[in-house]
C-alpha cells in the first residue's frame, strides 16, 4: 500500500485549484525525523499565488486537509506534517505481502515488451576480468529489475570472438603453443601466448604482420585458422560457464562479435546508400562532428571491419528480431566514447529507436589503485575470488552453526553472494580497489548480513512453529520499531521504480540493507515469540520480513538460505 496516495488526495480535496494530483504527490516528502511525523507536504510553491507566508499556509491547510487515514498533522515552519494511522496501514501493508508474497512490489508498466540485456560480454582466450564481473552481476541484477517492472528480458552475451587479436593468437599458437596444455589449462595457457605475442613483437617487427594475416585468412575462411579459432572459443566458454554457475546465471544468447560477420555488409550499403560514408586514407568513416565526436571507423584500408561495424549490426539485429522498447548494454564507462558513436551513426542513419539504447556504464575496478592490464599478464582470478570467499563462509558457519545440514552449500550461497552483494551495494558508477578481504567481510552492510538477518527470521517462524498467515486476518502492530519495519516494507515497490529509472541495482541493495536493519532493532526491542496479543501480527511481519528480503535479494541475484 502506498499511504502517499490518500494523504496526496486528501491535499488535492483541497487543492484543487493550485496544484494537480501529480504534482501534490510528488511533494510529499519523508520527515527528516521520525518524531516530526510520516510525511510532510511543503508548501513553498503556493507562497506566491497564495500571497502568503509558506507557514500561514501550512497553519491553513491543517484545518481543512483531512482523511480517514491521517490521525494528526502538524505545521513545522513551511511544512505541513502528518501523523498516519500506523494500525491501518500496518494490517494494509502486511495483507498485501502475505498476498502477493513474492510478486510484492512488482510493477506492469513494462507490458512484456522486449529488453535486450548486453552483459558479461568477456573475450575469449583472455581471463574474465574484474570488470566483466561488474558487467555480470549489474547485467543479471537490472535484467531481474526490468522483469519485475514487467518486461520481457532476453541477457546476451556477446562474447569478444572476433578481431586481429585472433590472428596474434593463432600465429602465437603455431609458433610457441602445444595442444595438451591448452586442453589442460585452456585460459591462462592462451593467455600465457598472447602475453608473448606482446613481448616479442617489441622486437620482432614481422609478428604484427603475420597476426594480420592470420586473421585475413580467418576472415576468408580458411581452414586451419578457422579450426584453430573454433577450438579457443569452445574452450574458453567452457571456463566462463564454470563461473557463471557459481553465480546463478544464465543467458538466452551467446551470439558474440563472430555471429555479425555475415550481417556487416548490410550495414554498410546502408550506410552508402544513405550516404554517410566518406574515405579517409582508405579507410571508410562516418563524420560525427556535429555530434562533438571523433568520427566512427567502420572499415579499416585493408578491409577490415571493427568493433563498432559489429555492434551496428547487433544493433539492427536486435531491433528486427526482438523490436525492443529498451535495450541496454552493461559495459564498463570507458566505452562511453564507443556506445556515444554508435547511437550517433544510428541517429545520422534516422533511426529514433537509437533513443532507446542505453550504454549503463560502471566504475573501474583498481587493484593497489592500479588498472589491471591482461595485456601484461595481470590478472585476479574470479574462480579464486569466489573459492576464497566460500572458505571464509565455511568458516564462519562452523563458528556459529557447526551442526547446520548442507554446510557446504549454504557456504557456496553466502561465499558468492558475498562478492555479489560487494559489487552491487554501492552506485554502479563508483570505482573501487579491490582486496579480497574487502570482498569477504560478513558483518556490517554486507550480504552475509542481510541473508543472516532473514535466516534469523526464518529460525524465529521455525520455533513458533508457524510458517503460513493468512492474508485476511486483521493484524495489529502498535510500536515504533514494528511501524518502522512497516514502513520498509512500504517503501519496497518504489525502491524497485527507482532502481529501473536510474538503471542503478545499488537501490534495492541498500533497501535491504535497511530493512534488515530496522528488523534486527525489532526483534532485539520486541518480544516476538512470548504471549502477548499481537503476537500473531509480530510473527506475521517476521514473516513479511523474510519475504521481502529474500526478493530484494532474488533481483540482485543473491540466494537466500533458509539458515546459516
Ligand atoms: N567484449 C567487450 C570487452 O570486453 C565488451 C562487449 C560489450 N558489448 C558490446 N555489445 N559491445 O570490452
Amino acid at each position: 500500500m502506498d499511504y502517499k496516495k490518500p494523504v496526496a488526495q486528501a491535499l488535492h480535496e483541497t487543492l484543487k485549484e493550485d496544484l494537480s494530483y501529480d504534482e501534490i504527490y510528488s511533494l510529499l516528502e519523508k520527515p527528516k525525523m521520525a518524531a516530526h511525523g510520516d510525511l510532510a507536504f511543503p508548501t513553498f510553491s503556493l507562497a506566491k499565488l497564495y500571497r502568503k507566508s509558506p507557514a500561514q499556509i501550512a497553519g491553513d491547510l491543517k484545518e481543512s486537509v483531512t482523511a480517514p487515514i491521517i490521525k494528526d498533522s502538524e505545521t513545522v515552519g513551511p511544512y505541513l506534517n502528518f501523523f498516519l494511522d500506523k494500525t491501518l496501514i500496518s494490517r494494509e501493508v502486511l495483507n498485501e505481502v502475505l498476498d502477493q508474497k513474492d510478486k510484492y512490489g512488482s510493477h506492469t508498466i513494462g507490458e512484456n515488451k522486449n529488453v535486450p540485456v548486453d552483459m558479461s560480454s568477456p573475450n575469449i582466450a583472455k581471463p574474465m576480468s574484474l570488470g566483466h564481473l561488474r558487467s555480470t552481476v549489474i547485467g543479471n541484477s537490472l535484467s531481474e529489475i526490468f522483469t519485475k517492472m514487467g518486461y520481457n528480458t532476453i541477457k546476451i552475451n556477446h562474447i569478444g570472438d572476433w578481431g586481429t587479436q585472433f590472428g596474434k593468437l593463432i600465429v602465437a599458437y603455431k609458433r610457441w603453443g602445444h595442444e595438451e596444455e591448452v586442453r589442460a589449462n585452456p585460459i591462462s595457457e592462451l593467455l600465457r601466448l598472447y602475453v608473448k605475442f606482446h613481448a616479442e613483437a617489441e622486437t620482432d617487427i614481422e609478428l604484427e604482420n603475420e597476426g594480420r594475416l592470420w586473421f585475413r585468412k580467418l576472415e576468408e575462411g580458411n581452414e586451419e585458422a578457422w579450426e584453430l579459432w573454433t577450438w579457443f572459443r569452445e574452450e574458453s566458454l567452457k571456463e566462463f560457464k564454470k563461473i557463471y554457475t557459481r553465480l546463478n546465471i544464465s543467458f538466452d544468447s551467446y551470439s558474440g562479435e563472430a555471429f555479425y560477420n555475415d550481417k556487416m555488409d548490410k550495414v554498410i550499403d546502408l550506410l552508402e546508400e544513405k550516404n554517410l560514408l566518406s574515405v579517409n586514407r582508405g579507410a571508410h568513416i562516418v563524420d560525427l562532428d556535429k555530434y562533438n565526436l571523433n568520427p566512427a571507423l567502420i572499415k579499416k584500408s585493408d578491409g577490415a571491419t571493427l568493433y563498432i561495424t559489429r555492434d551496428l549490426a547487433a544493433a539492427f539485429y536486435r531491433k528486427e528480431n526482438y523490436n525492443f522498447a529498451h535495450s541496454l548494454y552493461v559495459v564498463g564507462q570507458e566505452q562511453s566514447n564507443h556506445f556515444n558513436q554508435l547511437k550517433a551513426v544510428l541517429k545520422e542513419m534516422g533511426y529514433d529507436w537509437a533513443d532507446d539504447i542505453h550504454h549503463i556504464p560502471f566504475g573501474l575496478i583498481t587493484q593497489g589503485g592500479r588498472k589491471l592490464s591482461t595485456r601484461k599478464g595481470q590478472v585476479v582470478l574470479l574462480e579464486e575470488v569466489l573459492n576464497e570467499a566460500v572458505e571464509q563462509a565455511k568458516k564462519q558457519i562452523n563458528e556459529k552453526n557447526p551442526e547446520i545440514e548442507n554446510k557446504d552449500e549454504i557456504a557456496e550461497q553466502v561465499g558468492v553472494g558475498a562478492v555479489v552483494f560487494h559489487d552491487l551495494k554501492n552506485d554502479r558508477l563508483n570505482s573501487f580497489d579491490f582486496t579480497i578481504e574487502e570482498v569477504v567481510q560478513f558483518e556490517g552492510e554486507t550480504g552475509p548480513y542481510v541473508q543472516y538477518t532473514r535466516a534469523r527470521g526464518m529460525s524465529i517462524l521455525r520455533k513458533a512453529g508457524q510458517m503460513t498467515f493468512d492474508p485476511a486476518d486483521t493484524y495489529s502492530l502498535t510500536d515504533e520499531y514494528s511501524w518502522d519495519v512497516i514502513k520498509l516494507i512500504q517503501e519496497m515497490p518504489e525502491a524497485v521504480m527507482r532502481a529501473y529509472n536510474k538503471f542503478e541495482p545499488s537501490v534495492i541493495a541498500k533497501h535491504a540493507i535497511s530493512l534488515a536493519q530496522a528488523f534486527n532493532r525489532f526483534y532485539a526491542n520486541v518480544r516476538v515469540l512470548d504471549e502477548h496479543e499481537e503476537k500473531n501480527s509480530r510473527l506475521a511481519l517476521v514473516y513479511a520480513v523474510t519475504e521481502v528480503i529474500k526478493e530484494d535479494l532474488r533481483l540482485l541475484g543473491v540466494q537466500s538460505p533458509n539458515q546459516m
